[in-house]
C-alpha cells in the first residue's frame, strides 16, 4: 500500500499558499494537514479558519484538521461546516476528562472522521478505551507546537503497539513531527499508514521527496 502523505500547511510558504496547494494537489497528496493552535494548549499560533476556507475553495484534497487547542469541543461545528474531512482532538486537552467521548461522537455525527492525537508522553493504555471510537489516530513524534523539530526515537515502540491496534480497530495511524522520507520507509512495516510532513517536504523539492515516499 502507498503511504498517505499529509503536507503540513503550517510549514508552507504562506506568501504563495495557493501555488503551494496547487502544486501539492497535482502530486497526489492524500490530505492537507492543518495545524490549528490557540496559544494556550501549545505556546504558538497556527492556521485558522480563513486558511481552511481558502484551501477548501481552491482544492479537492481532503482536509485533516489537527486541533491543538484547550477546548476543542467549542470548535467542532465550525470546522465541520468549513469542510474538514478528519478532525483530530488532543487527549491531553483540558476538557478531556469530562467529554472526550461525546466530542468524538459529535464529530462522527457530522459525517467527519473523528481522530485522537496523543503526545509523545501519553501511553497507549491512557487512550485504549477511546480507540474504538476513532477513525484516525495521530501519534505525535515531537512535542506539539512548532514545525521543524527532531523526530523522537522513543515513540517508535508505541507506534508498533498502535500499528497492531490499527489493524484490529480499523483506524488510520498517522505520525506527526520530524517525519522525512526515510522515516516513511522505516514506519510503514510496523503499521503506520499516514504521514504528516512539514519541513522535510517544504524545505526540499516536493516532487522528489514525494517520489521517494511512493517507492516504499
Ligand atoms: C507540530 C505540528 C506538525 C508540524 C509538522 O506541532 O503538529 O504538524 O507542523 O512539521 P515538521 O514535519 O516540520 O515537524
Ligand atoms: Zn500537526
Amino acid at each position: 500500500m502507498m503511504p498517505k502523505i499529509h503536507p503540513s500547511i503550517l510549514c508552507a510558504d504562506h506568501g504563495n499558499l495557493l501555488a503551494e496547494v496547487t502544486k501539492l494537489e497535482k502530486l497526489g497528496v492524500a490530505y492537507f494537514h492543518i495545524d490549528v493552535m490557540d496559544g494556550n494548549f501549545v505556546p504558538n499560533f497556527g492556521c485558522g479558519t480563513e486558511i481552511v476556507k481558502m484551501i477548501r475553495r481552491n482544492s479537492n484534497v481532503p482536509l485533516d484538521v489537527h486541533l491543538m487547542v484547550q477546548n476543542p469541543q467549542n470548535h467542532i461545528k465550525q470546522f465541520c461546516e468549513l469542510g474538514a474531512d478528519i478532525i483530530t482532538i488532543h487527549h491531553e486537552a483540558e476538557f478531556l476528562n469530562t467529554n472526550i467521548m461525546q466530542t468524538l461522537a459529535a464529530i462522527r455525527k457530522k459525517g467527519v472522521v473523528p481522530g485522537i492525537a496523543i503526545n509523545p508522553a501519553t501511553t497507549v493504555d491512557e487512550v485504549r478505551h477511546l480507540l474504538p471510537l476513532c477513525g484516525h489516530v495521530l501519534a505525535m513524534t515531537v512535542v506539539p507546537g512548532f514545525g521543524g523539530q527532531t523526530f523522537m526515537e522513543n515513540t517508535v515502540e508505541k507506534l508498533r503497539e498502535l500499528g497492531e491496534l490499527a489493524q484490529e480497530h480499523g483506524f488510520s495511524l498517522c505520525v506527526d513531527g520530524g517525519v522525512d522520507a526515510k522515516r516513511v520507509g522505516e514506519l510503514m512495516p510496523i503499521g503506520v499508514t499516514n504521514f504528516v510532513m512539514g519541513n522535510a517536504l517544504f524545505k526540499n523539492d516536493y516532487a522528489e521527496v514525494f517520489g521517494q515516499c511512493a517507492r516504499f
